[in-house]
C-alpha cells in the first residue's frame, strides 16, 4: 500500500505510521508527506525518515481551487494508493476530492457524526458527552462528512479538560488509524456509492 499523508502540523499521525511501517507491523510505503505550511513539523519528520516532503503554500495560488489543483498534481506524482489526511487544517475543494474519491481518507477527532469542524473536545465537553472518541472516514466534498469506516470509543472522564481529553484521544487515533491501514490493504473495503451518497461496504 503506497501511502501519501497530508499534515498541517505536529505529525504523532504520520510518525506513528512510519514507526509501524519500520517495526513489520503495517505492510505500506510512505511514499510521501504533503502540507501547506512550510514550518510544519510533520515535513520535518518526513526528512528525517528519509520521505519525500513538500510544502504547498495557499498564498502563492490565486484560489482555493488552484493551490488544491497544484497540490494533488504534486501528490499524484508520487503515485499514492491512499491519501491520507492526518491533522490537515484546510478544506479540500470539490474538484481534487471527487476525482479521488475513495483514495482520501481523514482521521478526526470525534465519534463522527458527532462533533464535525475544530475544537472537537471542547465540543464534546460543552455537550456534557459521557463518550467522546475518534473516527477514520472516506474523504467526501462535504467537511468531515464522509463515510465512517472505523472509529473507537473514549470516556469523557471527570475532571477532563479539552486538552487532556485531546492527550487520551490522541493515543487511541495511532492504533485506529494504523487498524484501519491494514483494513485498507486488504483491499476488503471499499467506498460506494454514487453523487447521491456514499457508504462504506465490506466484501
Ligand atoms: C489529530 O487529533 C487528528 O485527529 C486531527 O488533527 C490532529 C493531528 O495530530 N485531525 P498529529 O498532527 O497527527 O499529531
Amino acid at each position: 500500500l503506497r501511502l501519501a499523508v497530508l499534515a498541517s502540523g505536529r505529525g504523532s499521525n504520520l510518525q506513528a505510521i512510519a514507526d509501524a511501517i519500520a517495526a513489520g507491523d503495517l505492510a505500506a510505503e510512505l511514499v510521501g508527506v504533503f502540507s501547506d505550511k512550510p514550518g510544519a513539523f510533520a515535513l520535518e519528520r518526513a526528512r528525517r525518515l528519509g520521505v519525500h516532503a513538500l510544502a504547498v503554500r495557499p498564498r502563492d495560488f490565486a484560489s482555493r481551487p488552484a493551490h488544491d489543483e497544484h497540490l494533488f498534481s504534486q501528490i499524484d506524482a508520487v503515485c499514492p494508493d491512499v491519501i491520507v489526511c492526518a491533522g490537515y487544517m484546510r478544506l479540500l475543494s470539490e474538484p481534487v476530492v471527487t476525482a479521488r474519491q475513495g483514495r482520501i481518507i481523514n482521521i478526526h477527532p470525534s465519534l463522527l457524526p458527532a462533533f464535525k469542524g475544530l475544537h472537537t473536545h471542547q465540543q464534546a465537553l460543552d455537550a456534557g458527552a459521557g463518550v467522546h472518541g475518534a473516527s477514520v472516514h472516506y474523504v467526501t466534498p462535504e467537511l468531515d462528512g464522509g463515510p465512517v469506516v472505523t472509529q473507537v470509543r473514549v470516556p469523557v472522564e471527570p475532571g477532563d479538560d479539552a486538552e487532556r481529553l485531546a492527550q487520551r484521544v490522541l493515543a487511541q487515533e495511532h492504533p485506529l488509524l494504523l487498524a484501519t491501514l491494514r483494513l485498507l490493504a486488504t483491499g476488503r473495503v471499499q467506498l460506494a456509492g454514487s453523487a447521491h451518497g456514499s457508504r462504506v461496504e465490506l466484501d
